[in-house]
């Protein structure tokens, strides 16, 4: 401990002279991948007995809502072209991939009594592809699509799927744990919740901003906690496996250095991303003080004696507490905050119980997608608020990427690599965060949901056009080639 202390202290003074990271080498342990989600990727979106999810509902009934009005039938149609995904990651070199299970190609009812065995199958393959090219399987059991029976009982706002979340889980640690050993539950749980439950742009697209997102992150964080306890006493000492849940942020950096400001970057975290970190990560668990004192102050002003913001019992924040084998973390970007008077009491609302402006400056570089600007010092500044405020845990990062309109010769996603690793690594070696691990979303162009096919954050392109969808590697495939061979940024 101690001599890990010295060094980083003699390469924190040494880069402070230098203003450059001293050493571009990852540590030997350090491992890189690239992700995918099943309805961005898979296609095959009723083949082999798979059942009908709240994204395969909304993209055929409401096309007007999706850019083009396009849908993920087909998508990169990984689930027949699989092999040459594996290829594509062995020929890159990744030591991990991070796929998601289509709950209902595995349960298409989403129930555990109707198993689909053609859907096992599907995933036995690719593990089994995986494993023997040394590829690590990372799967995340809920990457937004929910089973269409389960969204007709009211979805994330009927406690219920806490017992059917767990059950899915169960089977899937039993299915596939002697073979997969990191599990992640739910991917970015504030989007699904607050897009769909809050603003209604997502499915099931319900609008009741300000209640039914809360009441949908309620039961994710109960259900995750449920899945971490069930591995927990019944697969850990077989599988020896890990699991966690994908908590997302952009850093929020106080647009002056005014108190208020400073106090509305840090609001804005806690509200987006100590929403779900907090009650898992953090040592005290429960939401954060500020979500819990502001919401129910406003209801109070709204006329009601209860939050809208859900209660947990002493006894749920001990469960939920601790419930992670390491922090998987997702961000792409960065905004400023400003303070802003309290938004409107009686429209109640996230965006009005946070209060908070945030805006990005327009000298930094974007990319095709509008909330994306490349800011990597945000990389460096978030790694390092996390492990000041969550009590340094082992982060790996299990999503980072850049998006443009296709093209092959992709500079820009190249630059965007370069700077956010540099970041990371001068968070690794100059202020000591324990990072492990960095995916690189994604793999390939894919459905990139409401924008349709319109974004590309691949570093394989897929020409939707050729019903074969052929894959081409782009100049940032032979990048992140090198950096991962070498574990070092520059030759
Ligand atoms: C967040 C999501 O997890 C993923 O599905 C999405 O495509 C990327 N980030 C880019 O927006």
């Amino acid at each position: 401990m101690k001599s890990r202390a010295l060094l980083l202290l003699s390469l924190h003074i040494l880069s402070r002279t230098t203003g450059e990271p001293i050493n571009k080498k990852f540590p030997e342990n350090f491992i890189f991948g690239t992700a995918t989600a099943a309805y961005q990727v898979e296609g095959g979106w009723q083949d082999d007995g798979k059942g009908e999810n709240i994204w395969d509902y909304f993209t055929h009934t409401y096309p007007d809502r999706i850019a083009n009005g396009e849908n993920g039938d087909v998508a990169c149609d990984s689930y027949h072209k699989y092999l040459e995904d594996v290829d594509l990651l062995k020929n890159l070199g990744a030591n991990f991939y991070r796929f998601s299970f289509s709950w209902a190609r595995i349960l298409p009812t989403g129930k555990a009594d109707q198993v689909n065995q053609a859907g096992v199958d599907y995933y036995k393959n690719l593990i089994s592809a995986l494993k023997s090219n040394g590829i690590e399987p990372f799967v995340t059991l809920y990457h937004w699509d929910l089973p269409k029976p389960l969204e007709d009982i009211g979805g994330w706002l009927n406690e219920t799927l806490v017992e059917y979340f767990a059950d899915y889980a169960r089977l899937s640690f039993t299915l596939f744990g002697d073979d997969v050993k990191n599990w992640m539950t739910f991917n970015e749980a504030d989007q699904f919740c607050q897009v769909g439950y809050g603003y209604g742009a997502f499915p099931p697209g319900i609008r009741q901003d300000g209640i039914d997102d809360y009441l949908c992150g309620h039961t994710v964080l109960k259900a995750h906690a449920k899945a971490y306890h069930i591995y927990d006493e019944e697969f850990r000492a077989t599988q020896n496996g890990r699991v966690s849940m994908v908590v997302d942020t952009e850093w929020y950096e106080p647009a002056s250095d005014s108190d208020q400001d400073k106090e509305a970057a840090d609001r804005k975290l806690q509200f987006t991303f100590g929403w779900f970190a907090n009650a898992i990560y953090h040592p005290d668990g429960n939401y954060p003080q500020v979500m819990i004192d502001r919401i129910a102050d406003r209801s109070q002003k709204e006329g009601f004696s209860k939050s809208r913001l859900p209660e947990f019992t002493p006894e749920e924040v001990d469960y939920i507490k601790g419930t992670f084998d390491f922090f998987s973390l997702n961000t792409y970007s960065t905004n400023l905050a400003e303070w802003s008077d309290d938004y409107a009491i009686g429209n109640p609302g996230w965006d009005a119980d946070t209060s908070v402006t945030t805006y990005q400056d327009g000298s930094w570089n974007s990319s095709a997608s509008s909330w994306l600007k490349v800011v990597p010092w945000g990389m460096r500044k978030l790694l390092n608020w996390i492990n000041e405020n969550y009590d340094h845990p082992e982060i790996v990062i299990t999503e980072n990427g850049f998006s443009d309109h296709g093209e092959l010769d992709d500079q820009g996603r190249i630059n965007y690599y370069t700077e956010y690793l540099s970041a990371i690594l001068q968070a690794i070696l100059e202020d000591g965060v324990n990072v492990t691990g960095y995916t690189a979303w994604g793999l390939l162009d894919n459905f990139q949901w409401l924008n349709g096919y319109t974004e590309k954050f691949g570093i394989y392109q897929v020409n939707f056009d050729d019903p074969d969808r052929p894959r081409t590697p782009k100049a940032s495939t032979e990048f992140l080639k090198k950096v991962i061979a070498t574990k070092c940024l520059v030759d």
